[in-house]
């Protein structure tokens, strides 16, 4: 019988461990080509950063933004630049490409080139930017593997607005490309899209994925569910541009930036005449989608969204058109040729928008109805009045947020290559940098755990050290042990890290600090020391198990203050969960565990997060669990009669069919919890979690359970252990690997 915990659980949860990409592109896309009985893909190319940042250093990058350059106004007949310029239609690309970022789990963004795989190459919100990137393929052919997609659409949205006057903030790459779909993104419940039903659209979506509604980058341009009321889509524009950390002026900026340029395609009704997208398109199409049978099908006949006009009357221009439309007329409602609701000026003559292909045609403006919102909701009005009154204070949110926008998924400063790369944001978590001449040596470190090992135990120091590294998340590169943030709120405070004991544990390890610093010339920072400490902890739980260990350790950490550190914006990588320390928070609203997402689902999160194999984590909550290192001092998992030791007890004991496991009769809001008891003699033996007992149930991880629980494996596990908990020590350390 399904517990009373599965039978709560929905497939809600917000990425793929519960449900597989494939089953989703099967319904959507039956006739697919299914890869998967191949290998994945091992290409002889850059798919790591370190062979990517060499070839990416040794490219001009002036030479490639002029080559841009040349595509911008090369109009190529089987795709019609509008007025003579690909500009907007790459403003468009690149945003897109970024727009899918979502600050909760990091995930999306333009890190990966994902804008080329299904479901986003398909969704209705992307219509016609597989012609964008076709486009570009001239660039990418000559750049090959130095010019990954995702950097070539960022920087080929730099050089767009550059190209339209106006200079941008600064462009990094290091976006590395992945070869087939992301497996573990979850972007929303696939049943139904926006373009099966404009106007009365497709599911809502749940906080805390990116868009509103699924198919959308964020919102419906119409208005909620096609309803077209500028107050409602306020709200909607206003939640979803907080889920991409966009404050009010942030998001009046990109918007009104966004649409300065270009223009809205909808000549004819979509339903009548548009094609398949490009991954349900036919085999001749050779990926190309959304084919047209409306007049020419390009060019002054396009159809892309259904909503059809300008915004501004010289739409390839960086000015203030688009606050000028805005507050100069009032706007009515009317339908665009496709049917779609967008506004026009009241006043009948206003014909100042020269058609983008017709000679001596002209039109009115347009607004959208998110348009709109920027002038009717009270907040947005305020930003709006003043970046309409001030041209050059826009011009600067616009460059700003477009920086942000395309850059917030990139991680700190030191992934940030080229020579373009401005100065580090507050949204980027800066850390000082290092000062080498002050670097600690081996005998310094010997002496550091030494004295480190004498104030705290092996458990405090492990506990902290995992705290501060664990903090990193894979997606977006941001948390990790760099910057020592552990000492600072929020992360101080996290429940998870169990803050009063880390209270103690950092003002011992500050007296550490302070005696060592004050000896001589060699300084050790904080964030190297919580690492250097938990190291020597796992040192001394091996060695009290009978195994000499040495874990590795590379200095050059350094403390980031209170100022460098925005407490809103780090607050987002607060983990509900983390199997590795047993610990389940309570369900909020709208968290994972709330989604539907078990504790075993978390867990495979946590490590998908820290960029673990499956091994991995399991040798790492086998560790943590002999070691002791549970949140709230929880006995639950800790397997072994020799608490504190590095040992292989937590397998040896799960695997022991002497004991037999029952769901104990306290559950509690969020957690199961198992008894594991004597099948002889009926004595209670354990309690343990979802997440201890996983490793014995899922037949994967058994398979590991049951081969680091055997009698040839206590070497190998303890050697395996200092691997991958040096894996994520190390995680952030981009100055290093890369
Ligand atoms: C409330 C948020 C937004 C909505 C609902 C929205 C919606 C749309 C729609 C429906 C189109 C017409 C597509 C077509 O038919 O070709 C469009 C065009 C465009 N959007 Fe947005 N957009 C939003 C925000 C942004 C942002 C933040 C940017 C960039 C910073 C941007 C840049 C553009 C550009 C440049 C075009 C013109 C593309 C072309 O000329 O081909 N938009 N937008």
């Amino acid at each position: 019988m399904a517990s009373a915990v599965d039978a709560a659980k929905q497939s809600r949860c917000p990425f793929h461990t519960q449900k597989t990409v494939s089953s989703v592109e099967a319904t959507w896309w039956p006739n697919k080509l299914d890869l998967k009985g191949l290998p994945k893909t091992q290409h002889a190319t850059a798919n790591d950063i370190a062979s990517y940042k060499e070839k990416f250093l040794k490219l001009d990058l002036g030479e490639v933004k002029k080559d841009i350059e040349g595509i911008m106004t090369s109009s190529q007949k089987w795709w019609p630049a509008d007025y003579g310029h690909y500009g907007p239609f790459f403003v468009r690309m690149a945003w897109h490409a970024a727009g899918t970022y979502r600050t909760f789990d990091g995930r999306g963004g333009s890190g990966t080139g994902n804008l080329r795989f299904a479901p986003l190459n398909s969704w209705p919100d992307n219509g016609n930017l597989d012609k964008a990137r076709r486009l570009l393929w001239p660039i990418k052919k000559k750049y090959g593997e130095s010019l990954s997609w995702g950097d070539l659409m960022i920087l080929t949205g730099n050089v767009a607005i550059e190209s339209m006057g106006l200079e941008t903030f600064g462009f990094a790459g290091g976006r590395v490309d992945i070869w087939e779909p992301e497996a573990d993104v979850y972007w929303g419940p696939e049943k139904k899209w926006l373009a099966a039903e404009r106007g009365g659209l497709g599911d809502k979506l749940d906080q805390p994925l990116g868009a509103v509604q699924m198919g959308l980058i964020y919102v419906n341009p119409e208005g909620p569910g096609g309803n077209p009321d500028p107050l409602q889509a306020a709200h909607d524009i206003r939640t979803t541009f907080s889920r991409m950390a966009m404050n009010d002026e942030e998001t009046v900026a990109l918007i009104a930036g966004g649409h300065t340029f270009g223009k809205a395609h909808g000549a004819a009704d979509p339903g009548a005449h548009v094609g398949p997208e490009p991954e349900g398109a036919r085999i001749h199409e050779q990926g190309f989608g959304w084919t047209s049978t409306y007049k020419s099908g390009v060019g002054a006949d396009a159809i892309t969204s259904g909503l059809e006009g300008a915004w501004t009357d010289n739409p390839t221009k960086w000015d203030n058109g688009y606050f000028d439309t805005l507050f100069k007329y009032e706007w009515e409602q009317t339908k665009s040729p496709a049917g779609a609701t967008q506004w026009i000026p009241t006043d009948k003559e206003v014909n100042s928008v020269p058609d983008a292909h017709l000679e001596g045609v002209s039109h009115a403006p347009i607004m959208f109805t998110t348009d709109l919102a920027l002038k009717m909701d009270p907040t947005y009005l305020e930003v709006s009045k003043n970046f309409h009154e001030n041209p050059d204070v826009f011009a600067t949110a616009f460059k700003k947020a477009w920086f942000k926008l395309t850059h917030r998924d990139l991680g700190p400063v030191s992934r940030c290559l080229g020579g373009l790369v401005p100065p580090a944001q507050i949204w980027q978590d800066p850390v000082p940098s290092f000062d080498s001449s002050t670097k600690i040596e081996d005998a310094d470190v010997t002496e550091l755990k030494a004295a480190a090992l004498e104030k705290c135990s092996v458990v405090q120091l492990v506990k902290t050290a995992w705290a501060s590294a664990s903090s990193y998340r894979s997606t977006d590169h941001r948390g990790g042990a760099n910057g020592g943030r552990i000492r600072l709120e929020p992360q101080s405070s996290w429940k998870v890290n169990d803050p009063e004991d880390l209270k103690v544990v950092l003002t011992a390890l500050e007296e550490v600090q302070g005696t060592f610093n004050g000896k001589g010339d060699k300084k050790v920072s904080m964030a190297d020391l919580i690492v250097l400490a938990g190291n020597g902890a796992v040192e001394a739980a091996a060695n009290a198990a009978g195994n000499d260990v040495t874990v590795p350790f590379v200095a050059g950490r350094t403390d980031a203050s209170a100022e460098e550190t925005d407490v809103a914006s780090f607050s987002v990588l607060e983990p509900t969960s983390d199997g590795f320390r047993n610990y389940l928070g309570m369900s909020q609203p709208n968290s994972p565990q709330d989604m539907g997402a078990t504790a075993e689902a978390l867990l495979v999160d946590r490590a998908h997060m820290l960029g673990l194999s499956k091994g991995e984590m399991s040798v790492l909550v086998g560790g943590m669990r002999t070691i002791g290192a549970n949140a709230g001092g929880s006995s639950n998992g800790i397997l072994t009669s020799n608490v504190g030791q590095l040992s292989n007890d937590f397998f040896v004991n799960l695997c022991d069919m002497s004991t037999a496991w029952t769901p104990s009769a306290e559950l509690t809001q969020v957690e199961e919890i198992f008894t594991g008891t004597d099948r002889e003699t009926g004595e209670e033996k354990w309690k343990a979690t979802r997440v201890d007992l996983i490793f014995g149930s899922n037949s994967e991880l058994r398979a590991i359970a049951e081969f680091y629980a055997s009698d040839d494996c206590k070497g190998k596990f303890v050697e395996d252990f200092v691997a991958a908990w040096n894996k994520v020590m190390m995680n952030d350390r981009f100055d290093v690997v890369a």
